[in-house]
Parts: structure tokens; sequence; C-alpha cells
């Protein structure tokens, strides 16, 4: 049955498009809201008034009372972080008892963190640059079969069972090849006791939850975290992160078919960034690179890292478009254009002579491919308080109408501030039953 009433949202270039503030946007209206894959190496800034909350498992909807929060098979979830991430909720008066945790997805432990960092210590200057959750130790132990599970905290003793399981494996990786000490088993048990108690709880069938509320006709929101270009098959391999960040993952990720993914958003910001290393063809060294930093206060929400800036690239885009099916584009921080003399946009990329229009599959073509840009006028004016298209300055209407022609996707909303009531919805979206009617 397809009930025509779930959004999935993603990221369409290389994380922090902004999906935190469009998520949070749409869930006003959403009965459910589902995180799919990665974990706490994602940092999703959602802002109403004075209040700013960092969320890193929890999904962006916990903000509205009565919206039910999931994580879904696809995730790991690091128990001792997400105990923090919801006491902090908790301290600033948001409920959390909406959240549930699937008893499929994978725990990212104290020792994945170590082995993260260790990895990047031994690739030297040829490492990722991750955040340093252990993202990519806790996924590969998954799929070793080796990882535990959410539904192993559901009781002491079977959560000791199986950390004496895997723990003499571990720890002979942690001491023969990453020279550390190890992990003592009591000592880690009594580490992650409090979590238990507070997690074992939650832990629950979230693809039943999903599936009942979708037969209900209930309004349901995917929400992704990083972007397409950090995609494990998709992204800029190796430099990427090690789950499945497209579209499609919301179904494997959730426990659901595909026909139950209706419209997919790609979340675009108006200029592009990057965290961590790997090929960035528009990353921009200059003085503009510089401006659009400071002006869209480009700084990690996880580890606080500059993020490298760059202009709008199609390419890249359309390969988001194309690896997601991406139904429409909600594209964020136009403002952080204003005042700039000029803006680009990369429609293609020159590389050994030729014009590239489609994203290689080759890290070493890419690393060779210059863009060529379209350069517009910018505009003066302060634009964040704009609420239609029509309202827009001339030459911000030009650059969204050329972005929407070089990508071939309708842009459903624009947001020009961080603020949830800083967007700017199109007429015709398609997201329409998702907006609250202006007051
Ligand atoms: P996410 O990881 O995709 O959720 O994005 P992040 O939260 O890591 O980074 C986006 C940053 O931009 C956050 O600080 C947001 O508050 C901010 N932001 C989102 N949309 C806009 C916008 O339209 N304009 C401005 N100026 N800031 C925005
Ligand atoms: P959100 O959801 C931006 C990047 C890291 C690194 C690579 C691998 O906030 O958009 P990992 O720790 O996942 O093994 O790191 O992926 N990365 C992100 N970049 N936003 C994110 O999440 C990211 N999550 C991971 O910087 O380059
Ligand atoms: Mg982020």
């Amino acid at each position: 049955m397809n009930t025509n009433k779930s959004v999935v949202v993603v990221g369409a270039q290389w994380g922090d498009e902004g999906k935190g503030k469009v998520i949070d946007f749409l869930a006003n209206q959403a009965d459910v809201v589902s995180r799919f894959q990665g974990g706490n190496n994602a940092g999703h800034t959602v802002v109403y008034g004075a209040n700013i909350f960092k969320l890193h498992h929890v999904p962006s909807g916990i903000l509205n009372s009565g919206t039910l929060c999931l994580l879904g098979n696809g995730m790991v979830v690091d128990p001792l972080v997400l105990v923090e991430e919801l006491a902090a909720l908790e301290k600033r008066g948001i409920d959390t008892s909406n959240l549930r945790i699937s008893g499929k997805a994978h725990l990212n432990m104290a020792y994945h963190k170590d082995l993260d960092k260790a990895n990047e210590r031994l690739l030297g200057e040829r490492k990722i640059g991750t955040t340093g959750r252990g993202i990519g130790p806790a996924y590969a132990d998954k799929v070793m079969r080796r990882g535990i599970r959410a539904i192993d905290m559901t009781g002491f003793e079977r959560f000791r069972e199986r950390l004496a399981e895997i723990l003499p494996l571990q720890n002979r990786i942690l001491k023969e090849i990453y020279n550390h000490k190890g992990y003592d088993i009591n000592e880690l048990l009594e580490l992650y006791c409090p979590a238990l108690e507070k997690l074992g709880p939650m832990v629950t069938d979230v693809a039943q939850l999903l599936i009942e509320n979708l037969k209900k006709r209930k309004k349901v929101l995917f929400e992704g975290a990083q972007g397409a270009l950090l995609d494990i098959d998709h992204g800029t391999y190796p430099y990427v992160t090690s789950s499945s960040t497209v579209a499609a993952a919301a179904a494997t990720g959730s426990g659901l078919g595909p026909q139950y993914l209706n419209q997919v958003l790609g979340v675009i910001k108006a200029y592009t960034t990057r965290v961590g290393e790997g090929p960035f063809p528009t990353e921009d060294h200059s003085e503009a690179g510089e401006q659009l930093r400071e002006r869209g206060n480009e700084f990690g929400t996880t580890t606080g890292r500059p993020r490298r800036c760059g202009w709008f690239d199609s390419v890249i885009a359309r390969y988001a478009v194309m690896v997601n099916g991406l139904t429409g584009l909600a594209l964020t921080k136009l403002d952080v254009l204003s005042g700039m003399d000029e803006i680009k946009m990369a429609l293609s990329y020159r590389c050994r002579g030729e014009e590239v229009k489609n994203f290689p599959i080759s890290i070493e073509e890419l690393k060779d491919c210059t863009p060529v840009y379209e350069t517009f006028s910018g505009w003066d004016e302060d634009i964040s308080r704009v609420r239609r298209f029509d309202d827009l300055p001339f030459a911000a209407r030009v650059f969204l109408e050329a972005l929407e022609e070089n990508i071939g996707v309708k842009i459903e909303l624009v947001s020009v501030g961080p603020d949830r009531s800083q967007t700017i919805i199109y007429q015709d979206s398609k997201l329409e039953s998702w907006i609250v009617p202006a007051e």
C-alpha cells in the first residue's frame, strides 16, 4: 500500500546542509521522525527563537512533543553519548519519552572510538579526517558479525554474555595491532550499566511501529545524516563515512519496503562545504572561501572543525539527484550569499583537456577536475526576513532559477536563516500538506 505520506530528507552534498533545520521545520506536521543510518558523527542544529539544539542521535523531531522519534536498525548508537544527549534535552525541558530504539541497531562501543582514532593515526597523511566517534569500526564489527545490538541492552546478563563473547578478540586487536592496553570486562560493565537501565526500556521493533503508523496514514519523516558524497558506495571513497547515506537506505535502515518512501527531499546549501579530507573540486582557498566560512559560520557542529568552503557545484548536485532519486530540493543558507560582489556556480568540470558533466567514479580523476563556472551578480539586501519567492532581490531569483535549471529538479523551499521561521515555501510545493498555514 502506498500511503503517500512519507518524506525522506537527505543531504545532497558532503553533510551539514541544514538537514536539522529542514526536518524541524517539517516536523511540526509529522507524526513520526525516524533516523535510519549513521550515529553521533551527525550534528544537526535546530534553532527557534533563542533556543539552539545540537542533536547527534536524536531525531530533529524531538522538539515537537507528541512526535514519535525513532532510531532505526541502520544506525550505530553510542549508548553513553545517547544517555548524555537525552539528559541534556531533559534538563532543558524537552520531553524525550517518545524516543524508541530498534533492537537491531548496533552499538558503538568505547573500543570503537579508540580503534577509529588509532586507525587515523596509523593512516598518517592518508587519514580520512573522521569525526573520531567510532563510526567506521562499529559498522565494520556489524559486517564482521561481531557487533553488540541494542536488543542486547534489554537485560544485564544478556549484555554481559555478549560482551564476554566479543571482548577477548577486541582486546587482542587493540593490544597486538594498536598498542592499546585493552578493556577489563567488569570495568566496561560498570560503565554501561546506567545506559542499559535508561535505554533498555526504549528498545523495540521499530519496523513494526513504522508500518503500523504508515498503514494508519500517519505522516512519517525519515531524517538522513551526512550527505550523498559521503555515502559508502556512491561518495568520494575512501573519504566517506561508513554507511549508506542515500534515500534508499531509509528502507533498509528502517526495515521497510521501498514502496513506503514517497517524496525524497534533498537538502542542499547555496554553496558547498566539506569537513575532513578528500577531493572537493569547487573548494575556494581565496578570499571568497574565507567569506563563506565566516558569514555562514561554517564550523563543525560535532567537532568544531572549520569547514572547507567553496561555490555551488551543479555536477555533484546532479549526481545527488541521481543516486537518491530526489523529487525536490530544500535550498539552505541563501542569506549567506547576501553582500557577495559576485556569486559563482560550477556547471561542469574540465579534466585532462575534456569537459566532464557527470561525477567521475575515480577520485584520482576527480582530483584533476577543475570547475567551469558561470558567474552571477550578487545582491546587497538582507533577505533573512523574506518569506515569499517574489520578494527576493532580482539577482537572487536569477540565481535560484539557474540552479533549478542546471540540476533539473524543482526547489520546494528556500531557507534564509537558521530559525525555523526563516523559510520560504514555493507556491506549488509538493510539501504543502507538511506546512502549517501562516497565522
Ligand atoms: P545538518 O548536519 O545538515 O543538520 O547541518 P548542521 O546543523 O551541521 O549545519 C548547518 C548550520 O547552518 C547550522 O548551524 C544551522 O543552524 C545553520 N543554518 C541552517 N539553515 C540556515 C540558513 O538558511 N541560513 C543560515 N544563515 N544558517 C542556516
Ligand atoms: P551531518 O549529519 C559533515 C565526515 C567526516 C569525515 C568522514 C568520515 O551533521 O551532516 P566518520 O566519523 O563518519 O567516519 O567520518 O565523514 N562526516 C561528516 N561531515 N557532516 C556530517 O554529518 C558528517 N559525518 C561524518 O568529517 O570526513
Ligand atoms: Mg551537521
